[in-house]
């Protein structure tokens, strides 16, 4: 129904274009001739056309904005001639910070940022690896003003002529054979760019073992500096000078992912920022989300959250959990394995309502006893996570206390109705809710965020900039500070609500109506 609507309205909308074009033509050929008599004509045939949904609800948004601002003179002007490109690794969360870290990169090699498409998450259900051009994720006339750019798209470079490496693909300097995924994403990498690394000479294949890419590897593949973790520069060292001593023209940058070390801050206005933290900063500053995904955000939050609010993102997948839990691990991995293990879903719920009565006045501007709460989760904790929603509002509404909760599942129906005949949205559903979640999430006026998630992380780097870093709590240590096994614990009365909750939940238990699959990496 609503999708239908919206059909129309996009082709009304366009020839309403082409007809006020045509006709603002003839009006000034005709009015030369025949005077203002025509005028009035076109706007009465402008208000016929111009239904009231056309003021109401948004229509497509522009996505390219590859070549806007194209002039710009940049902050850090790089040598026109030399070029690097970023190879990402992994997932989305991964390659934006991936692309961070190439930007300090360029700027300290001073070599123009080709930048080729990003790629879609092996969850996505497009398929993974699939190109996603680099304006649907990115701010590109902000990152114009930071350094020069150019795009793969271009064809300036057909080739590597030399692959920088922070990260190698064997997994140890011995092995013989690469990591299959790896050379998977270069080869995924090729086809995006038409950028060729790989070696594709079958004949010789023991030689393509021992030298798989076409041009030089610094350092070479089989150097332990690349094993574990990879290389590790820091801002000011000029390591990266020497280790990169190059001058050939085309070269990549292979798997940067945390090599490149970003200072942490805890405040980026109020404290003075050593040059190292403003260097970073700034590149964070210059690499957010496009301006589209900022608008349908700010017309769904105008629209479905329009007070503060908490954001909350859970992304501790029961199955993927389980699996990383049911090998021993050590540190702070070891520590969440062992809060997921004893936290059911009653637990968290538990943990959530404790937290918000007792830290209820940290928002302010919300009626008294309320609270307003977007929780992000990935499809297969949905439903989990509903429950979780469902028992906390219960508890909640047994101390007098009034929580909303809107969600992915919102943000998706809300797209979908508004967006679902643009292209960006058919081609690129899941990134776009993930983006536009991202930007949610950035925004919130408190943030409950998951540790160990590349998600969570870059959020939290965006909303250092706007000086939230005390306004947010990771989701583990809610549940050790709040939970049940947290000291002083005795809040019985609260437990029997979650009983009486959790009965009738298991009666209305319905399948999660939960169809798409968001990007959380
Ligand atoms: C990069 O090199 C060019 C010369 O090609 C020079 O003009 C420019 O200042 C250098 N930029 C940086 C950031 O070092
Ligand atoms: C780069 O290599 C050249 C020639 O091999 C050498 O003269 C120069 O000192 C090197 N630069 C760095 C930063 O290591
Ligand atoms: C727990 O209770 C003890 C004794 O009543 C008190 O001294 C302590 O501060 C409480 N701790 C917390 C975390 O509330």
């Amino acid at each position: 129904m609503a999708r239908r609507r919206t059909v129309r309205r996009t082709v009304q909308k366009k020839s309403t274009v082409k007809l006020t074009l045509a006709l603002s033509l003839s009006l000034t050929l005709l009015q030369s001739v025949s005077g203002l008599a025509v005028e009035r004509k076109i706007d009465e045939s402008d208000y016929l056309l111009l239904s009231d949904e056309d003021f109401s609800t948004p229509s497509c948004p522009s996505i390219n904005q590859r070549n806007s601002d194209a002039d710009v003179e940049p902050l850090y002007k790089l040598n026109p001639k030399l070029f690097i490109t970023p190879i990402y690794i992994w997932g989305p969360s991964s390659q934006l910070q991936g692309l961070r870290e190439s930007i300090g990169v360029a700027i300290r090699l001073n070599r123009t940022l080709l930048l080729p498409p990003f790629l879609t998450h092996n969850s996505d259900p497009i398929g993974g690896d699939k190109a996603v051009p680099v304006d649907v994720r990115l701010d590109i006339p902000e990152l114009r003003k930071l350094i020069s750019i150019g795009f793969t798209d271009d064809l300036t470079c057909r080739q590597s002529d030399v692959v920088f490496s922070a990260r190698g693909i064997y997994q140890k300097p011995a092995d013989s054979f690469p990591m299959q995924e790896r050379v998977k994403r270069i080869s995924a990498f090729e086809k995006a760019t038409q950028m060729e690394v790989l070696r594709k000479d079958d004949s010789e294949s023991t030689e393509i073992l021992e030298n798989p890419f076409l041009s030089n590897s610094m350092p070479s593949q089989k150097s332990p500096k690349l094993s574990g973790a990879g290389m590790q520069f820091s801002y000011r060292s000029d390591s990266l000078q020497s280790e990169y001593n190059s001058t050939e023209t085309c070269a990549t940058w292979l798997f940067p992912f945390n090599n490149y070390k970003y200072p942490v801050v805890w405040s980026a206005k109020d404290t003075p920022l050593t040059s190292g933290e403003q260097f970073f900063y700034q590149i964070v500053q210059h690499t957010r989300k496009p301006e589209y995904i900022r608008e349908m955000a700010s017309k769904f939050l105008s629209e479905k959250l329009d007070s503060p609010y908490m954001a909350l993102h859970y992304r501790y997948d029961a199955i993927e959990w389980s699996n990383v839990c049911a090998r021993p691990q050590k540190g702070r991995k070891g520590e969440v394995c062992d809060v997921l293990e004893k936290t059911g879903s009653k637990g968290l719920a538990l943990s959530l309502s404790r937290f918000i009565l007792q830290t209820g006045a940290f928002m302010s501007n919300l009626p008294a006893r309320s609270s307003v709460i977007y929780v992000s989760s990935p499809p297969s904790e949905a439903r989990n996570i509903r429950e979780v929603m469902s028992l906390a509002e219960k508890i909640l509404e047994g101390e007098g206390w009034n929580i909303q909760i809107v969600s992915t599942l919102d943000t998706t129906k809300y797209l979908e109705e508004n967006y679902g005949d643009c292209g960006v949205l058919g081609d690129f559903k899941s990134e776009v809710i993930s983006l536009v979640e991202q930007e949610i999430a950035y925004r919130g006026d408190y943030l409950l965020f998951s540790e160990l998630s590349g998600w969570s992380s870059n959020v939290r780097k965006d909303r250092i900039l706007d000086d939230k870093y005390f306004n947010e709590m990771s989701v583990i240590k809610l549940v050790e500070d709040f939970g049940p096994a947290s000291p002083n614990y005795s809040q019985a009365a609260l437990y029997s609500k979650v009983e009486e909750e959790k009965k009738r939940l298991a009666v209305e238990r319905t399948p999660a109506d939960f169809g798409i699959r968001q990007l959380n990496s």
